[in-house]
């Protein structure tokens, strides 16, 4: 039986994870939302906590990440740095929050870091636009994270989630936009969705390391929803997820229980009980 990672000794930095990558040690990563799960994680060996802006699908209730607004952003990755001394604490910009222009990309993404605490943030695409957003970010001293392949935020111009850079045409413009956000000085590049190959030659070709979700195993590190690989979101099944629990059986098993008990008198006992 394999034992579990010790939590780690030293925070984790933009320079670890490039160091991770030259030692060939493979990064972890997972998306939070809020303190308590915060809290959880805080005592494992996770290298690095994104505030994804899944936080509007996952946590909101809302139908795609659109809607997610800079302040939702902002008061989830306040309650989840409450909870965070080591793993590096990255927070995605959400849509229409870096867009626009240079500036406001440097504003909002100023606001995340003055109001949250978090070392970086992220944001998606690669085209001459993005990448101009990405030096000037970099170039006040704000670590960017980049996202490639499927792009959440752009899902009306995919037409649905689905696999990006199959293809050679589709291929070489993801490998192109690896290339420029690496040069422009993005310390990390998610993948997503995009074919194992494909994914393992970018991650070979570019020097940032690269986070995969379903993009192979040839990615310099993984991440993953973390209610979905705790399995509390039972209805969401694709292709890459991997479940490690299965924590929406024990969380209805344990509210059947509650209930039972508290309808059949056996809740509180008189131990549960205060005397005078
Ligand atoms: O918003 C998010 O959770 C993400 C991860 C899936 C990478 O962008």
């Amino acid at each position: 039986m394999s034992s579990a990672p010790s939590p780690k000794a030293h925070r984790v930095t933009t320079r670890t994870l490039r160091e991770m990558k030259e030692r060939g040690e493979k990064i972890a990563v997972l998306t939070c939302y809020d303190h308590l799960f915060g809290s959880l994680l805080d005592k494992t060996a996770i290298d690095v906590i994104l505030v994804g802006d899944s936080l509007g699908q996952v946590i909101l209730g809302y139908d795609s990440t659109l809607p997610v607004t800079l302040d939702e952003m902002i008061h989830h990755s306040r309650a989840v740095r409450r909870a965070i001394s080591k793993a590096l604490l990255v927070v995605d910009l959400p849509f229409l929050s870096y867009q626009i222009s240079d500036e406001d990309a440097l504003r909002n993404a100023g606001r995340v870091l003055k109001e949250t605490g978090a070392e970086a943030v992220k944001l998606e695409g690669g085209d001459a636009a993005t990448v101009s957003r990405v030096r000037a970010l970099v170039n006040a001293g704000i670590p960017v994270m980049g996202h490639l392949g499927l792009t959440p935020q752009a899902l009306h111009r995919f037409g649905g989630y689905r696999v990006q850079g199959r293809g050679a045409e589709q291929a070489e413009a993801i490998k192109t936009a690896a290339t420029g956000l690496d040069e422009a000085g993005c310390f990390s590049l998610v993948l997503e969705l995009v074919p194992a190959e494909l994914a393992g030659e970018i991650s070979r070709a570019v020097d940032m390391p690269t986070i995969g979700i379903g993009a192979g195993a040839e990615c310099d590190g993984q991440v993953l929803v973390l209610p979905d690989m705790l399995g509390l979101n039972p209805g969401f099944t694709p292709k890459f997820l991997r479940r490690f629990g299965s924590l929406a059986g024990e969380v209805s098993l344990a509210v059947d229980d509650y209930i039972k008990a508290v309808k059949d008198g056996g809740y509180p006992s008189q131990e549960e009980s205060y005397g005078d």
